[in-house]
């Protein structure tokens, strides 16, 4: 046969259909799947023509090796590129590249994303453009870039599609051999599968089932993969009729039936198997008759099993030596670098090529690079390599990448499969860099893959301390338990110690980890241990520091007051206001604030570590070293001060630059935390819920029940309390857990017992209560902990304890009244005085009410002062005063509305009604308030709208679109509460009114 339809056959040479890329071949019994793939395509078109959004699918195709998954995803290709507008995506995975990260997703996404104009790119990538630029090999990391969170990559990825998509769409992406498919690109891939019917894309994978076919490093996706909702096809193998065919297609109608049917039999209707025994077959001449079947057997072991010995028959040893360098470098084959890995001349790179297109091992694409003909073939000869000569070759590809100006990045592949025990440097030095890269590219599994190669190098002793901080720190933000272990043996008091500044920065990193897993005590101890050996004074402010930090994020402490102290003592001394001074000073305003010390001084000490309303510099959300925990305990601070627009500014910030950096882990969630607080704080009770929803969330992802996960279920038990969804919040706490003993070491933000045993009040368990608020309260005394915002225990607990010992509640009560008062702020007196007044009656209670409205009202803890408004009406109508109890009422469900207080608003609706008030003011709004809540733009078009202006001619007056006009009418309508004809008296207007009217309260000033 001519080499021509040898090719066409076996899908190599020059055969390409429409599209240049793929080999047409036709497919024998595939007629379900192709009109699944059909009606996917058409569904697609069909529905993003029709304006649908939510129309993504997924089809999935699976089966052994052979059995013709590629060839159905040409077709797939194929099909997708005959409609117009279609954009079609495709990559493949490769045995020898599932170690490069983001390999599958560079190929799927780079052509799409640098096609794309300027504008359309900055808006596809938005605030993301550093994050997944790095990672899809768009642009080189920003100088001075961190280490990238791996999740970062994925949340900015799971960004640019839904930006992506309904551009470019219909959109078809393709992935074959996802089972190769690298771990970057697979974690991203699995998630983006579930959500992509959100979107007008349809996916098309490719795999083998058989878990053995997957890398062990990423076989756990594959259970993901098959939990996909998908349409999904198993390929079948072809029958006997159609095999029977491919062989007189290929030997002539003498083939006999008998022949055919052990031809089937053997290659188990496997259609790359059975191309590969037709081959077998003409090679060795054997007439296609009822005798030669027994030994189709036979050929057939000779065409799967390929020894060395077998290839070396076939090929020679330097064209061998040629598809060796091919194997190694895996698919899309670029010539010139397997010629000089297989060191040869471009002459004989020639030949080589010649000679493997001729045996069906390689096939040219239209691009000049190489693919194997199948991969099968690719893993055959790369396994045939004797070690020795994989190892060497490895070396080889690293340093030829390398000067073909490909990069570390992607000659490490090869680097860290070569020999070790050689003790080089320069190759250490390598892998070193070569892991920074990959930080830089949110792949820190490869970094870490880098630095074990160098240790097993070994690097020189002087630097063997060093390259095991770097791989602590490069597990930093994924693997703590790592991180922790590969810290402890940089700073082996028995190896060649780290330099001194890496040491300071060792022991603080370990100390991070450690925290956060909860393990704060350890933290504190390790810090303060090398601090004693730090000579370096800046060195040991900082791990004294750090030490202070960590003991006050515990649960409890022996010597809170004497750390306390000096920690006060270390403020007086400090001289400077550099980065360290000012870390101090916000550990002392946090200090302060939790001691309930005067607000004024904790708040002076808090503003004089900012610039000008702003974090300095190194003391940044994403500096690393100070961590992030400083920041969020001065946002804490103005928390806890009524300062919270300014705690809300920081948070803002905190998310929007850990998003940048891609810190999606504990650091997004923590600042999403920040921000929950901060919003139920100051009673946005609805947004609150939803950031803590998020906090919680994310935690969740990265383990169980770490501090972060209470820190968010206890304030988000809180907000649902005061939503008034108590039997929510009742079951969101048990069924997290959230009781005693709490976290086992770290400290739950605000305090645990007090929220908790505020639950138990709300649920009308007093007892429980009773004793969890009595041991809160001691614990609390023995640091020396007064705040009553943070912990207000004593105020709940005399609620809880009020009807059988009502002396002892009074005590209680009016202890935290006091200390609220040394404390200072408005909401922590307000709050305190409102507690009080739940175990008081008549007037006393009133009075307390009274004072505690006052303070409120000048704070900015909108539910707070809701729910003391409400207090304070029930109280007035207790003692008979119904009309001030009426318009407190009335004041009090206005903000509760406000705040998304549902239960609240219930509350003071019943307290209205079971003592025959109203339970909504009469609908006589003054028209002053319609007035203020209309915008200058309403107010303009309701002046004209009252004097009869049609709203054809007001748009034209005012210059502006109809449909605009409209709009601003229909807000009026609304906020007026009146339709046309009314709306003049509505707004306080004469309804014949001189053209130059202003607002009616411009008219009587
Ligand atoms: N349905 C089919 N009918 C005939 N030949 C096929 C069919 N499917 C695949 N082939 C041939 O079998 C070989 C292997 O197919 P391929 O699609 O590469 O399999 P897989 O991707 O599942 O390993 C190719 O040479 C291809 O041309
Ligand atoms: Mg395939």
């Amino acid at each position: 046969m001519t080499e021509q339809e040898n090719a066409l056959r076996a899908g190599a040479g020059s055969a390409h259909d429409v599209d240049g890329i793929a080999p047409r071949v036709r497919l024998r019994d595939r007629d379900a799947e192709l009109r699944s793939v059909d009606a996917a395509i058409e569904r697609l078109c069909r529905g993003f023509a029709a304006g649908g959004t939510e129309i993504g699918d997924l089809l999935t195709f699976s089966g052994r090796p052979g059995i013709g998954k590629t060839s159905l995803l040409h077709e797939v290709r194929r099909l997708a590129k005959l409609r117009d507008g279609t954009t079609v995506l495709f990559a493949r995975g490769g045995e020898r590249q599932f170690k490069d990260p983001y390999h599958v997703l560079r190929q799927l996404l780079q052509p799409v994303l640098s096609n794309l104009q300027p504008e359309a790119y900055s808006q596809v990538m938005g605030t993301w453009e550093e994050v997944v630029g790095p990672a899809m090999g768009l642009k080189q990391p920003k100088a001075g870039a961190r280490r990238l969170d791996p999740q970062g990559v994925r949340d900015g990825l799971d960004y640019v599609l839904t930006q992506l998509a309904p551009r470019r769409a219909p959109m078809v992406m393709i992935v074959d051999d996802l089972h190769w498919a690298d771990g970057e690109s697979l974690s991203w891939l699995t998630k983006f599968a579930i959500r992509s019917s959100e979107l007008p894309v349809l996916l098309v994978f490719a795999f083998r089932e058989d878990e053995n076919d997957w890398p062990v490093e990423t076989q756990d996706f594959l259970k993901d993969v098959l939990a996909l909702k998908a349409r999904k096809h198993e390929l079948n193998r072809l029958t006997l009729s159609s095999v029977t065919d491919m062989i007189r297609a290929e030997l002539g109608d003498k083939a006999e039936d008998a022949f055919c049917y052990e031809f089937w039999n053997v290659v188990n209707g496997n259609p790359f198997e059975a191309n590969a025994l037709l081959d077998q077959v003409r090679e060795q001449e054997l007439e296609p008759v009822e005798e030669n079947s027994r030994q189709l057997r036979e050929l057939a072991v000779d065409a799967a099993g390929m020894t060395l010995k077998s290839w070396l028959d076939r090929l020679g040893a330097s064209t061998l030596r040629f598809a060796w360098a091919c194997a190694m470098l895996g698919t899309d084959i670029r010539v010139d670098l397997a010629t000089r890995i297989s060191t040869q001349s471009t002459e004989g790179a020639r030949d080589s090529i010649k000679q493997l297109r001729k045996q069906r091992v390689l096939t040219q694409t239209p691009n000049g690079n190489l693919e194997f003909v199948h991969p099968l073939i690719a893993s055959s000869i790369y396994n045939t390599m004797p070690d020795a000569t994989r190892l060497g070759m490895h070396g080889i590809a690293a340093a030829e990448i390398e000067n073909a100006g490909l990069g570390l990045l992607a000659a490490s592949r090869h680097l860290v499969e070569t020999h070790s025990g050689e003790g080089d440097d320069r190759i250490v030095k390598k892998l070193r860099r070569a892991a920074v890269e990959h930080q830089l590219i949110g792949a820190p599994e490869a970094a870490q893959r880098c630095l074990h190669r160098a240790l097993n190098e070994p690097p020189a002793d002087e630097i063997k301390a060093e390259v095991l901080y770097e791989l602590g720190c490069s597990a930093l933000l994924t693997d703590p338990v790592a991180t922790v272990n590969q810290l402890r043996l940089a700073l082996d008091p028995d190896e060649v110690p780290l330099r001194p500044a890496l040491r300071v920065d060792a022991t603080f990193r370990l100390s991070e980890v450690l925290a956060h897993a909860g393990e704060l005590g350890q933290a504190a101890l390790v810090c303060q241990g090398e601090a004693e050996k730090t000579a370096d004074p800046a060195g040991r402010q900082r791990l004294q520091a750090a030490a202070f930090m960590w003991h006050a994020f515990r649960k409890s402490e022996e010597d809170g007051q004497g750390r306390s102290a000096r920690l006060g003592e270390m403020c007086r001394s400090l001289s400077g206001r550099e980065a360290a001074d000012r870390a101090v000073l916000a550990m002392r305003a946090w200090d302060l604030t939790l001691r309930g010390a005067p607000s004024s001084d904790a708040l002076a000490l808090a503003d004089e570590v900012l610039d000008g309303g702003r974090l300095p510099k190194g003391l940044g959300w994403t500096d690393t070293t100070w961590g992030f925990e400083l920041p969020a305990m001065l946002s804490l601070t103005y928390i806890y001060n009524d300062r919270i627009a300014q705690a809300e500014r920081l948070a803002a910030d905190a998310i929007i630059q850990f998003e940048i950096a891609g810190w999606s882990g504990a650091h997004r969630g923590f600042a999403y935390f920040l921000m929950g607080l901060a919003r139920f704080r100051r009673g946005l009770l609805a947004e609150a819920e939803d950031f803590l929803r998020r906090a919680h969330r994310i935690s969740e992802r990265i383990g169980e029940k770490l501090p972060l996960a209470w820190d968010a279920v206890g304030v988000l038990v809180d907000t649902l309390i005061a939503r008034g969804r108590l039997d929510e919040a009742w079951r969101m706490a048990n069924d997290f857990g959230f009781h005693p003993p709490y976290h086992a070491t770290a400290m739950v933000l605000p305090d645990a017992a007090s929220l908790y045993g505020k639950l138990l009040v709300a649920k009308d368990k007093h007892a429980g209560a009773a004793a969890a608020l009595t041991e809160a309260g001691a614990q609390l005394e023995v640091r020396g902990w007064r705040n009553t915002v943070w912990a207000p225990w004593a105020g709940h607990l005399a609620i809880a304890i009020a009807d059988d010992e009502p002396e002892r509640a009074r005590e209680y009560a009016q202890r935290a009244v006091r200390d609220a008062r040394a404390f200072g702020t408005a909401s922590a007196i307000g709050s305190a005085l409102r507690l009080h007044a739940r175990i008081e009656d008549g007037q006393a209670a009133v009075e307390l009410l009274e004072d505690a409205v006052a303070y409120l009202g000048q704070s900015p803890a909108g539910y707070e002062h809701a729910v003391a408004l409400v207090d304070l009406g029930a109280a007035l109508r207790r003692v008979g005063r119904l009309e001030d109890a009426q318009e407190y009422l009335y004041q009090g469900i206005e903000l509760a509305q406000h705040c998304s207080a549902e239960g609240l608003v219930d509350r003071a609706r019943r307290e209205l009604a079971n003592y025959g008030l109203r339970p909504n003011r009469l609908g006589l709004r003054d028209f002053r308030d319609t007035i203020e809540t209309l915008s200058n733009a309403e107010w303009e078009v309701a002046k004209r709208a009252v004097q009869g202006v049609p709203p054809q001619r007001i748009a034209d007056e005012l210059g502006v679109p109809i449909g605009l006009v409209n709009r601003r009418l229909a807000a009026v309508y609304r906020k007026a509460g009146s339709g046309p004809d009314g709306l003049a008296s509505a707004l306080g207007l004469p309804q014949q009114q001189g053209r130059d009217a202003g607002r009616p309260e411009d008219l009587d000033d």
